[in-house]
């Protein structure tokens, strides 16, 4: 084991025009080009997976937007945000006590070195004034669900949380390693008007988790030592909306009260996973 983590900070340039310099080795990349458009992700292709998770019956061009205004998050160099949407149609597989639509990456099979190994996850996540989350609800918005489903790995959450005591303001991301510790990592106040940016380091190996954190356009700076987390089961990466019900009993999937008539979103930039079997992990593009 190395006893110490080498941060390979990459100095950004101050040309807006070059390419991403961020230059860890990509497992792989979640950055959505701008001429991919909503159609793009109706068909098989290179970014994310057109078939999972969304409701029945719906195509992903009906549920993603492509917010121009926003501008693009810290990783978003030549790339553009997208937003997720869920509405009463988000109903996946039978799960009547959810409303949910996620993105998963399409080289993430659940099996593939993406769960493996030392890799770095960067995403970030901002608020759709215009369809704003029920904080009377929990949700859960970036997560590694394991490839036999009996866990999530880490799991970024915001609302009213299930069953969390001495709840915090439900205002806030929350970022907790695996569900069955249910061990909380960090956590910060999701503001308005700006992106939340994210990386969060899974030693697949050591069974270890560190977060790093920024807001805007600031570098990434750590705000967990690395702890442990059990990251293993390997899996698949979701990034959207996961709407939980309220009051419900035993399988929260089919049960539990969720209200009608709901238009709700979380815009997602700069989501890509990098190799850091050799200690690199990008602060800023
Ligand atoms: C938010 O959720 C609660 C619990 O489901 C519900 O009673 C309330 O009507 C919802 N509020 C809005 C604005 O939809």
């Amino acid at each position: 084991m190395h006893s110490t983590i080498i941060i390979r900070i990459i100095i950004s340039s101050l040309a807006a025009t070059t390419a991403s310099a961020q230059s860890c080795a990509l497992q792989f990349d979640g950055r959505v080009p701008a001429n991919l458009g909503l159609a793009g992700f109706d068909a098989a292709n290179q970014v994310f997976s057109n078939a999972n998770v969304l409701g029945a019956g719906l195509k992903f061009s009906q549920l993603l937007q492509l917010p121009q205004a926003v501008g693009g998050s810290l990783f978003d160099v030549d790339t553009v945000p997208v937003e997720v949407t869920i509405s009463d149609a988000s109903i996946f597989n039978g799960q009547t006590g959810f409303r949910r639509a996620e993105l998963l990456p399409a080289s993430n099979s659940g099996t593939d070195p993406s769960t493996a190994g030392v890799k770095t996850l960067h995403f970030s996540v901002l608020k759709d004034a215009q369809r704003p989350l029920n904080l009377s609800h929990e949700y859960q918005l970036a997560f590694l669900e394991s490839n036999d489903f009996s866990t999530n790995q880490f799991v970024l959450k915001t609302g009213t949380v299930l069953g969390q005591q001495g709840a915090a303001d439900p205002d806030t991301l929350q970022l907790f390693g695996n569900v069955n510790q249910n061990q909380l990592l960090f956590s910060v106040p999701f503001q308005p008007g700006v992106f939340h940016n994210f990386a969060v380091t899974l030693d697949f190996d050591a069974l270890t988790t560190q977060v790093f954190f920024s807001a805007g356009n600031d570098p990434l700076e750590a705000v967990t030592g690395v702890v442990n987390n059990d990251v293993s089961g390997q899996g698949q990466f979701h990034f959207g909306v996961l709407k939980k019900p309220v009051g419900g009993v035993g399988d929260i999937t089919r049960n539990g009260f969720q209200p009608d008539a709901i238009d709700e979103g979380i815009i997602f930039g700069g989501i890509f996973e990098e190799d850091s079997s050799g200690g690199c992990v990008s602060l800023s593009p």
